[in-house]
């Protein structure tokens, strides 16, 4: 058992090389019982082979992995009370749903009455009772992944292990399977640790993301947090659309920081970020919604004036591209509300808008 304080999962400066080519680069995070915790990342950035050396398939070249208090090195993957659910789901077509189910049960000691109860509560628990007796072939993407958790849930790891779990269902059934999942991790308790490439899937689904890059870990947040405070370009980019302007850091004030951002044509009042220096080049990021458009000067700092380019109406909300001065393209969203149709809308083609942010918006990165 963990002790008090300890965190469930604990990796601790885990690196992987294949050869001469390192695959994962001194990864160190932590995971608390519970926790759905979201590996985050495009191809080949080293999502699965973290997966693999957590379940034991490999072993790290260099760095540990504590499980519930105990050293992972050199222990079997099937000593481990870990289960790994594969993108593919890896399904016996030749099985029906509750055969499948319990064949992760094949080698537990227990009788065969209690395997058979255990089955039942995972079919329950998945909903899938009308459908124990049918093959894969014979249900459909999201049923078959439901058996792949059902089967994955059935040994009761401690820890369990989904690369991709929802990357074969189309986009409607993908978002709703995110809601049960979240669901089944609730009821059951355990930890779950995620893989996707999809930001969306990320944010929908976890307590806290790790955001990866070729190997490393950029930064590790909740969705909040790497959404709102990302701590690189890399992340605010990959989490979320965001607009980003070179800039020069004029001046420290309490709590705030002045910019000099030539793109915008003047200077830009943001939150103060630690680490950063007078006169050090950054970046100015903004995300598009929080980008404001008016007709008048809105009082406070942030306030430049450009004129409207173009423009697209969504029903819910309006898309402004506005040109500065400086000949820099913004996007800005309006959202529609009031009923108005095309004619509630804030500026037309051609007219003297006011873009603004306030300076709680106004992401600084020192890169
Ligand atoms: N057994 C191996 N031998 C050599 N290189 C490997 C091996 N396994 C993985 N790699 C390389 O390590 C890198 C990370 O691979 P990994 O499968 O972990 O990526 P991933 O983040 O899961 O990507 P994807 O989203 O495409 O599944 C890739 O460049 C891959 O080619
Ligand atoms: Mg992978």
């Amino acid at each position: 058992m963990a002790a008090a304080g300890e965190p469930f999962l604990r990796i601790e400066n885990i690196s992987k090389f294949f050869g001469p080519f390192q695959a994962v680069k001194d990864v160190s995070l932590n995971v608390a019982k519970g926790e759905i915790f979201s590996l985050l990342g495009g191809s080949g950035c080293g999502k699965t082979t973290l997966l693999r050396m957590l379940a034991g398939f490999e072993e790290p070249t260099s760095g540990k992995i504590f499980l519930d208090g105990r050293d992972m090195t050199g222990v079997a993957p099937w000593d481990r009370p870990v289960h790994m659910m594969f993108q593919s789901y890896a399904l016996f077509p030749h099985m029906s749903v509750e055969k499948n189910i319990g064949y992760g049960l094949k080698h537990e000691k227990m009788s065969a009455q209690k395997k058979a109860s255990r089955v039942r509560e995972m079919l329950e628990l998945v909903q899938l009772v009308p459908y124990a007796t049918r093959k894969p072939h014979q249900i459909s993407g999201g049923q078959r992944q439901r058996v792949a958790l059902a089967r994955a849930l059935a040994r009761q790891p401690k820890l369990l292990l989904l690369d991709e779990p929802l990357a074969a269902l189309d986009k409607k059934l993908r978002e709703r399977t995110q809601f049960e999942l979240m669901s089944i991790q609730q009821r059951t308790g355990v930890t779950f640790i995620v893989v996707t490439h999809d930001q969306e899937e990320a944010m929908t689904l976890s307590d806290r993301i790790a955001v990866m890059d070729k190997g490393e870990v950029k930064q590790i947040g909740s969705p909040g947090e790497v959404y709102e405070f990302p701590n690189s370009k890399f992340v605010a980019d990959f989490i979320g659309s965001i607009t980003s302007f070179p800039a020069t850091i004029l001046e420290r004030q309490t709590g705030q920081l002045r910019l000099s951002v030539p793109a915008l044509g003047g200077e830009v009042m943001a939150r103060d970020v630690p680490g950063l220096s007078e006169g050090q080049e950054a970046t100015l990021a903004i995300r598009p919604e929080k980008l404001l458009i008016s007709k008048d000067r809105p009082e406070g700092a942030n306030a430049f004036q450009g004129t409207v380019k173009d423009l697209a109406y969504f029903g819910k909300d309006s898309l402004y591209r506005v040109i500065l001065p400086s000949g820099v393209l913004v996007q800005a969203h309006a959202v529609n509300a009031t009923r108005g149709g095309e004619a509630a809308r804030v500026a037309d083609w051609d007219d003297r808008v006011w873009i603004s942010f306030a300076p709680s918006s106004a992401i600084v990165l020192a890169e």
